[in-house]
């Protein structure tokens, strides 16, 4: 039997051939396998424990790994258990994005959905539901109300991933104070403490897989903890309530979807959609005042030490700051302009001031109606800033009052920032009550009609499907830790990284494109290499537009590195919104080359990115229409480029191509290359 219906922007297609509830002995084995038939789930009870493997082409990617849970006054639901139900369907639907990394998304699966029962006339009930698809395999855990399960306290979610390989992983380590922001690191899973996801690795075989969690609504933020002892198991480990416990909930209840990512290589990975496919809907009926965007900010200045967010001779949000950068903006095609520093209690020491920041009240110098008036007459946005510093509930007493305040304003876009590693109110960055939180933030705005961008944010796991006014979150290092003094800021290698970790989540808002490499705007001189500085070329910063993706993209330097700079000209012209996107070759931690097509348009941009090692890549043109001549307008490393001695060496030039073309692209050591490839007049 086919249906099809049409539900708002997408049309849906549901295979019901299925829905046969079957009921399955103790011993049996249940499998289900993806479209193409590839990826096969094999879920089985031994012992009274339920177990779930993964293959691929017939080869083990995950052995039997136990699912299950612990909790606290009751017994485990993990024993005596015996498979009562099966039932299974198929889905192919196609979705349109109001924005993305590609304008349309296929959802073809199929799902098997088991009911387990413990042994007993009054044993309790759960089912696992398995969504296996062409790119990976989703599953959750649902807990329908019943007589012995109401309210309930999880300890453990005992969910396994016995990895079959001992895969060479790139992971950040989490509970660490600074939160996602750390340089990944790679080693076997055998040797991996507790990490956070996505983790991606990658077999000896060449495939890869990536672990990482979708719809995280109530509940706590999934970590792996894995290796302690010496073998290839991960566990989940939830952030817990400081009692311990780690999601309390009452049945009807579902887990996040646990997500497993696979490709045959890494370009394969990205873009990555099987989160969003495991998202509801958007809810948003009215989208049209979601807009990606440009934006620049009083920002980069704080974090060079130029100006500061608290009040003084350096406050850098003034009202005749703020207008300068507005007409900046209105110069140059930037849609926002981002003002921090703009409301009171940010002095003293801001990072302990969460119990004191207003998000109604400007300081005296920063008239915030007239420059919201301001930016309106000018044609733009401007972007509220609420920095919380973890006081949650200082945040959530004003949040309905701030978001109405800045609505009446005509301003339709806030950055949050969530910087510390606990709550003042005690609670983990990624526990539940946290994940509470960034929902009812999400909830609120969209009510106010505001586009969020998250600073410490948690994990993307998909929201933006949902509501796409939750636009760009951070959660990794970015940018601003090229400005910190001490540490020498990013590495060559960072972004490549990046590229095939953290952005499988989703958007960043890393902040590129600054163009004083050396940040001399500083001081007045260059950087020591040893110091804080960006360890980029020039036309590296350019290609980050392309490869990092966010709806929301800053140019993070002074507007005043801007002007009379020709380089500028590609941040001018890169759109933020895509229809395509394709990865044309790359290698974790070495290079990415990444085409995507504008939004509806018909031009394509180029990002290629290398890690401390020059390279020279071939990359074929054959994503163009076929017959149609274009203009690839090229921004390549100059002579001699190198991101230690020579970063600011860009040759721009011009040169016809079509499909049929093939370019060379040269990068120098830490550098990259952009390309605008345009319909030709
Ligand atoms: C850290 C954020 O990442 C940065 O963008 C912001 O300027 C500061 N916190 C202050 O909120």
């Amino acid at each position: 039997m086919w249906m099809h219906y049409t539900i708002r922007r997408f049309t849906l297609a549901v295979t019901c051939a299925t829905l046969m509830a079957a009921t399955a002995s103790a011993q049996d084995q249940v499998r289900v396998a993806s479209p193409d038939g590839r990826n096969e789930v094999t879920v089985e009870i031994r012992e009274g424990k339920l177990y779930y493997s993964l293959q691929r082409d017939g080869r083990a990617v995950l052995l039997p790994s136990q699912l299950g849970f612990e909790f606290r006054g009751a017994p485990p639901l993990r024993d005596g258990l015996r498979v009562v139900e099966t039932a299974r369907k198929t889905v192919d639907e196609t979705w349109t994005q109001v924005w993305g990394e590609v304008a349309r998304v296929r959802d073809h699966h199929h799902e098997l959905r088991l009911v387990v029962a413990e042994d007993g006339p009054s044993g309790r009930r759960f089912a696992v539901v398995f969504r296996v698809f062409d790119d990976g395999v989703g599953f959750r855990y649902e807990l329908p109300e019943q007589p012995g399960l109401g309210a309930f306290e999880i300890t453990e979610e005992l969910t396994e991933f016995v990895m079959a390989d001992d895969a060479r992983a790139w992971w950040i380590p989490a509970f660490q104070p600074n939160r996602y922001e750390y340089l990944y690191r790679s080693s076997p899973v055998s040797t991996l403490d507790t990490v956070h996801t996505p983790l991606t690795m990658e077999f000896r075989d060449g495939l890869h897989v990536v672990i990482h969690e979708a719809h995280l609504v109530d509940y706590a933020g999934m970590t792996l903890v894995g290796g302690r002892e010496q073998n290839r198991t991960l566990r989940t480990y939830l952030a817990p309530w400081d009692d311990g416990v780690k999601v309390r909930g009452r049945t009807p209840f579902a887990t996040p979807w646990r997500t497993i990512q696979l490709a045959d290589q890494a370009a394969d990975l990205a873009p990555s959609v099987l989160g969003l496919n495991l998202n509801p809907p958007n809810v948003l009926e009215n989208t049209e005042w979601i807009r990606p965007m440009k934006y620049i900010g009083i920002w980069w200045g704080m974090h060079i030490g130029t100006m500061t967010w608290g009040s003084g001779l350096k406050h850098g949000a003034t009202t005749e700051n703020a207008k300068q950068y507005i007409d900046f903006a209105a110069e140059n095609g930037f849609a926002g302009v981002l003002v921090e520093g703009w409301n009171r209690g940010w002095d003293g020491d801001w990072l302990a001031n969460g119990d004191v920041f207003s998000f109604t009240e400007a300081y005296p110098d920063f008239d915030l109606g007239a420059v919201a008036a301001y930016a309106s007459e000018r044609g733009v946005e401007l972007i509220g800033h609420n920095e919380t510093s973890m006081g949650i509930e200082n945040y959530e007493r004003q949040l309905e009052d701030g978001f109405a305040l800045y609505e009446s304003l005509g301003m339709s876009a806030v950055k949050t920032g969530y910087v510390g590693d606990r709550t003042r109110e005690g609670h983990a960055h990624h526990g539940q009550y946290m994940v509470r939180h960034w929902r009812k933030v999400i909830e609120a705005a969209a009510r106010h009609g505001i586009m969020l961008d998250v600073h410490e944010p948690i994990n993307d796991t998909g929201e933006r499907r949902t509501y796409p006014n939750m636009l760009s979150r951070e959660g990794a290092r970015g940018q601003e830790y090229n400005a910190w003094g001490g540490e020498g800021g990013n590495p060559p290698e960072h972004e490549t990284i990046l590229f095939f970790t953290r952005m499988l989540a989703g958007p960043m808002d890393f902040t590129p494109g600054v163009f004083d490499i050396l940040i001399e705007s500083a001081s007045g001189s260059p950087r020591r290499p040893e110091e804080s500085r960006l360890r980029t070329t020039l036309a590296k910063q350019l290609a980050l537009y392309v490869v990092l993706y966010s709806p929301l993209q800053m140019a993070a330097d002074l507007p005043e590195n801007y002007v009379n700079q020709p380089a500028f000209q590609f941040i001018r012209d890169v759109p933020v919104d895509w229809e395509d996107t394709r990865v044309l070759d790359g290698k974790i931690g070495d290079y990415v080359v990444v085409a995507r097509q504008e939004r509806d348009g018909e031009s394509w941009y180029v990002g290629a990115i290398t890690d401390e090692e020059a390279r020279t890549l071939e990359v074929t043109l054959s994503f163009l229409s076929p017959g149609r001549s274009y203009v690839a307008e090229i921004y390549a490393d100059g002579p001699g480029a190198h991101w230690l001695h020579n970063p600011l060496a860009i040759e721009i030039s011009e040169r016809p191509v079509d499909a049929g073309s093939r370019l060379t692209l040269s990068l120098a050591p830490g550098g990259g290359q952009a390309i605008r490839i345009r319909p030709a007049r």
